[in-house]
C-alpha cells in the first residue's frame, strides 16, 4: 500500500492527507507535552483515549447543531475530519479560576467565576501562545469582527454542552481550549470547531473529591495520566473494550 502523505506533525497529533479531497486523517499520538514542550513523555494509550473522547464530544456537539470538523472515526487512533484553515487563536473558556488565570490575576484555583470568561491566545509556539485582545485580533487581521462574534457564540455553546455532559457524570468543567477552523462551501466560509476536545485541552475535576482528571496530572506530576483519562472515558461510557494499548490500529465500521 502506498504511504500516506503526511501534512503536519504536531505535539500530540499527526495529520495525513485523507482519502478524498477536503478530508484529513487525524492520528492521535501517545506523546504528552506541557509548558510549550519543555516537559515531554510518552503515555501509553493516551492517543486511543483522546481519539475516542474527542469523537464523543464532537458527535454530541453535532447533534445539538454546533458545526465541527469531525466526519468519522476510522480506528482506535485515527479519525477522518474535514480539512479546514485553522484560525490562529486558542479560544479558552473558563468557568472557575485555574492555571494561568489564577497566576496572572492572583485568584485561588477553584474560585467560581461570576460568568464564563472567554480568552484568546495567539497560536505561536515560539512566542509561547501569548494572550491577546480582540483589538490585536482585528488589527492584525487574524479574524474579522463577524468571525469573532461567531467564535464567541461557538465557544459558549461548547461550554454549555461540555459543562452539562461533565456534570452528568460528576465532573466539573473548570476550563477548556478549542480551536476554530474555516471551511469553504463555494464562495461561503463557515466556522467549525476543529482540532480536538479531550482531557488534554480541558480541566476536569471530580465534583466530590476535587481529583484532577486532565492533563494537569501530567503537568504537575499527580499520578497516572492514563488512569485519569480512562476514568473520564469510563464515566462517559466510551471506554474501549480492551484497555488502551499502543497496538496496531484496527478498523471499525
Ligand atoms: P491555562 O490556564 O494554562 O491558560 O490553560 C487554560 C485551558 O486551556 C486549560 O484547560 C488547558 C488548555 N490549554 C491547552 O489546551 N493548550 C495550551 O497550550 C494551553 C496553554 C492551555
Ligand atoms: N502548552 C501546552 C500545555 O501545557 C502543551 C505544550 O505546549 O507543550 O497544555
Amino acid at each position: 500500500m502506498a504511504r500516506r502523505k503526511k501534512i503536519y506533525e504536531g505535539k500530540a497529533k499527526t495529520l495525513y492527507e485523507g482519502p478524498e479531497p477536503g478530508t484529513i486523517v487525524q492520528y492521535f499520538k501517545d506523546d504528552a507535552t506541557a509548558f510549550n514542550a519543555e516537559k515531554r513523555d510518552v503515555i501509553e494509550g493516551k492517543g486511543v483515549l483522546n481519539n475516542l473522547l474527542s469523537e464523543y464530544f464532537m458527535l454530541g456537539l453535532g447533534q445539538i447543531g454546533v458545526p465541527t470538523h469531525f466526519l468519522k472515526r476510522l480506528n482506535m487512533r485515527e479519525q477522518l475530519v474535514r480539512s479546514c484553515e485553522i484560525v490562529p487563536l486558542e479560544v479558552i473558556v473558563r468557568n472557575y479560576a485555574a492555571g494561568s488565570m489564577s497566576k496572572r490575576l492572583g485568584i485561588d484555583e477553584g474560585t467560581q467565576l461570576p460568568r464564563p470568561i472567554v480568552e484568546y491566545c495567539y497560536k505561536d509556539d515560539a512566542l509561547g501562545d501569548p494572550l491577546v485582545t480582540e483589538e490585536h485580533i482585528a488589527a492584525f487581521g487574524w479574524a474579522s469582527q463577524q468571525d469573532m462574534d461567531d467564535i464567541l457564540s461557538l465557544a459558549l455553546r461548547v461550554n454549555d454542552f461540555m459543562s452539562g455532559v461533565m456534570l452528568a457524570v460528576g465532573i466539573r468543567l473548570v476550563d477548556f481550549k478549542i480551536e476554530i477552523g474555516r471551511v469553504y462551501d463555494g464562495d461561503f466560509q463557515r466556522l467549525v470547531v476543529a482540532d480536538e476536545i479531550s482531557p488534554d485541552s480541558c480541566r476536569l475535576w471530580d465534583i466530590e473529591t476535587g481529583q484532577k482528571l486532565d492533563k494537569d496530572v501530567f503537568r504537575r506530576d499527580l499520578g497516572s495520566l492514563t488512569d485519569a483519562y480512562s476514568e473520564v472515558a469510563r464515566r462517559l461510557g466510551v471506554m474501549p473494550n480492551n484497555p488502551p494499548a499502543p497496538s496496531k490500529p484496527t478498523l471499525v465500521n
